[in-house]
């Protein structure tokens, strides 16, 4: 059975859907959760949450548009936890959804800013604690969008797809280090951020899927911590798709 037991275990964006579901699943499996998020109080909500069931948790904020806090937070973390042995990459927006030719250059960069430059800048930092520590494991939250393409939602595709090949190149650069490095592609998931997605266009993405429904929070949180556990020891590199099987449709 999986056990974290002593794992310091970092999670962006864990004040809602994907990253609060995998804070608390990552707190049932013994690790110490260090929950963040660009919002104070759901971020806090997630760590009173685990602190109420009987799990560790700690808030910080930190935004992941800033490069600088998250140099100073990541730091800050590391000297008072000691370590960080988990990362979970995985705060990200939807962003405005509009053809190329009418996508505005600011919209944009937002998207690229937090889903991809934030997931780089993030990953920067905790590598440089995990060579030092000798050990470390990162999963970064892509999407079905890493793989397809999406009509209308050039920006986000764009980033999700960057951040696999962040996750490719990093698995190679630092799999000798005892450090790895995977990605999950979530189909649609209940949460939050889908409330922005059309409705004709989650009809129909349920219709062609092969189970016929959207996917859960903990449904993904699961993979993520299995992907984070010694059980998935010689994975590294890898993108796990949680989509109902919808990528192969
Ligand atoms: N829900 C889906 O269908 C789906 C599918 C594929 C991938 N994803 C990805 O999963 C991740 C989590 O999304 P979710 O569905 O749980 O959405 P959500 O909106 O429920 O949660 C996103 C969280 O990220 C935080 N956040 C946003 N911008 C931030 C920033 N700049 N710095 C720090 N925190 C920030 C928000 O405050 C929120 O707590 C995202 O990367 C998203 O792209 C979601």
């Amino acid at each position: 059975m999986t056990d974290l037991k002593n794992k310091i275990a970092l999670v962006t964006g864990a004040g809602s859907g994907i990253g609060r579901a995998t804070s608390v699943a990552l707190s049932v499996k013994g690790a110490k959760v260090i929950v963040t998020d660009r919002n104070e109080d759901s971020g806090n909500n997630t760590a009173k949450k685990i602190i109420s069931n009987g799990g560790k948790a700690v808030f910080h904020k930190l935004d992941v548009s800033n490069s600088s806090e998250i140099e100073t937070v990541i730091k800050k973390i590391f000297d008072i936890e000691g370590s960080i042995d988990l990362a979970v990459n995985n705060a990200g927006i939807g962003g405005n959804f509009d053809g190329i030719h009418k996508l505005n250059l600011k919209d944009w960069n937002n998207t690229i800013n937090i889903n991809l430059t934030g997931v780089f800048c993030c990953m920067q930092n905790e590598i440089k604690y995990m060579l030092k520590q000798g050990a470390g494991r990162i999963v970064n939250v892509a999407s079905m969008a890493g793989i397809k393409g999406v009509g209308g939602g050039s920006a986000y595709c764009a980033s999700k797809h960057g951040v696999l090949g962040l996750t490719k190149s990093a698995a190679i650069e630092y799999g000798s280090h005892n450090i790895r490095v995977n990605a999950v592609c979530p189909g649609f998931i209940e949460t939050e951020m889908i409330k922005q997605v059309p409705k004709k266009i989650l009809e129909f993405n349920t219709l062609v899927n092969p189970m016929k429904r959207v996917g859960n929070s903990k449904e993904v949180a699961d993979s993520i911590v299995w992907l984070l556990s010694e059980e998935s020891s010689f994975v590294n590199g890898s993108s796990m798709n949680i989509d109902g099987g919808y990528g192969n449709v």
